[in-house]
């Protein structure tokens, strides 16, 4: 079994982790930021680069380029398509809603939802009674007038669902809409248990595509760079210009229910902080793009950004589960990782307190210098289809795509390695821990597989896989 740090709404029984946090406004619909001058704005993979994976690999999807498609077809499909996927952003907030209603515990003393109540649900008075006591907790805090960060997100997105809180009868509809909710994520959670032999780098191809993050694969991530500097295959010094594709917002957790600090995003933070530990990078030299669809992964980047040119540092929640079925090996050396996370780009400061409805926690947070945050460029760009047209000396040294790629078939994950090998440097990395399609290898051999074994039985392991840019 893989290790997944989302999970967005199936409920897989993992132990799941960390939140993190900072200051986002309320801007979650507009537009997108503006990348910088010196930055190419991103272009769809023109039809002459995605022939060979046209060619070879079967398009599954519901809308696939019909054969032979010619220059201009190509380009409306591509913008059709591209939409297509910004529209399962909608299932996968439901899903962290859903997340909210089963887990939460910073608004309601009622029992949590886990897997086992999950399947129960619809069927055992109990567990139905505590659905609704959750949804009508849950909406009582989505109503608050002091909600926090994340909070205050869910309820524009419900609003902008039409759902108001105004009135009995309009939270009566916002009540069935969350059970609703549940009902379809219990549905889901039954039908991925059934698909035991899915391919699992492909397992949430159906799914809405959430933005959940957690601490796990960039431990996983630290591991493998270490890894690749010993063995020679990365030189001290040698990582200038990093891209991650798919940093996620860490707002709602699924097992622990850690809802108790606002969103935050720390994958591009957690691996800057290992780029310098281990001597790959240059604080004053290195550059980090980070590309997503979500404007409000997006804005969450670009609002940071702003603060630290005024001089603002970027505060990090890190919760670890400690209590988790971990191995023993797993749970000491990531509790030594964790230890030590944010000591190259900040300096601890103290944490959020856990609430007394997550026991198991152990927490601390780390203040980011603002000279650390100014190297973040967000751009908005669709890994599938786009790609930033980079001169030779602009392409990325290392690219790291952590729980994103399973959520595409094997045609929009060779299409995303066709745009991901066009921005690497010669003899650059890519890291994933999803097995990307591979039939149509576009200049990228893989070079190592990381394993590594997380939990007590049923074991789980994570596989960080590295690919090397030819030259
Ligand atoms: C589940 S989160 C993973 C967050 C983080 N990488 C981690 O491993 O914890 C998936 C992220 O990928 C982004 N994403 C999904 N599909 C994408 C695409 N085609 N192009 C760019 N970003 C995408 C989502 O918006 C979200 O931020």
């Amino acid at each position: 079994m893989t290790a997944r740090s989302h999970q967005s709404g199936s409920g897989i029984s993992f132990p799941a982790v960390l939140k993190r946090c900072s200051c986002v406004i309320l801007t979650f619909f507009a537009l997108v930021p503006s990348i910088s001058a010196q930055t190419p704005a991103p272009e769809f993979l023109p039809l002459d680069s995605a022939q060979p994976v046209l060619q070879k690999i079967a398009c599954t999807g519901s809308a696939c380029p019909a054969a032979n498609i010619g220059p201009v077809d190509w380009t409306a499909w591509l913008q059709k398509s591209d939409a297509q996927i910004r529209q399962r952003l909608d299932t996968g907030e439901e899903d962290s809603l859903t997340n909210l209603l089963r887990f939460g515990v910073t608004y309601t003393k009622e029992y949590r939802i886990d897997d086992e109540y999950l399947v129960l649900y619809g069927q055992s008075s109990l567990v139905n009674a505590f659905a609704e006591n959750r949804a009508d907790d849950l909406i009582k805090a989505l109503a608050a007038s002091n909600a926090n960060q994340g909070f205050v997100e869910m309820r524009a997105f419900v609003e902008k669902k039409g759902y108001s809180l105004k009135t009995p009868a309009d939270r009566a509809k916002l009540k069935a809409y969350l059970l609703a909710n549940l009902a379809r994520m219990q549905k889901e959670f039954l039908q991925l248990r059934e698909q035991a032999k899915t391919n699992r780098s492909q397992e949430f191809e159906q799914r809405g595509i959430s933005l959940d993050s957690n601490l796990w694969p960039d431990y996983d991530l630290d591991l493998t760079l270490q890894t690749l500097l010993d063995s020679g295959k990365l030189k001290p010094n040698s990582i200038r210009r990093v891209a991650i594709v798919g940093p996620g917002l860490d707002f709602v957790n699924k097992q622990e229910g850690v809802d108790y600090y606002p969103p935050q995003v720390t994958q591009p933070f957690a691996v800057l902080d290992t780029l310098f530990r281990l001597g790959l990078a240059k604080p004053d030299a290195v550059e980090l793009y980070t590309f997503d669809i979500s404007s409000r992964v997006n804005l969450h980047l670009d609002m940071a950004r702003k603060n630290a040119a005024q001089d603002q540092p970027y505060t990090v929640q890190l919760p670890w589960y400690s209590d988790g079925r971990w191995t023993e090996d797993f749970r000491a050396k990531f509790t030594t990782y964790w230890q030590q996370l944010g000591s190259q780009i900040g300096k601890p400061v103290g944490p959020i307190p856990v609430p007394q409805g997550s026991p198991g926690f152990a927490t601390r947070a780390v203040k980011i210098r603002p000279e650390i945050v100014a190297r973040i460029t967000p751009v908005d760009m669709n890994i599938v289809y786009q790609r930033l047209p980079l001169a030779p000396d602009q392409r990325f040294d290392l690219i790291i795509g952590t729980n994103i790629f399973l959520y595409y078939g094997g045609f929009e994950q060779a299409l995303a390695r066709v745009n991901m090998a066009t921005m690497l440097k010669p003899g650059g990395y890519l890291l994933s821990n999803d097995k990307l399609e591979d039939a149509v290898p576009a200049g990228l051999e893989q070079a190592t597989t990381t394993d590594i074994p997380m939990t007590t039985p049923p074991v789980i392991t994570d596989h960080i896989y590295a690919y090397r840019r030819t030259p």
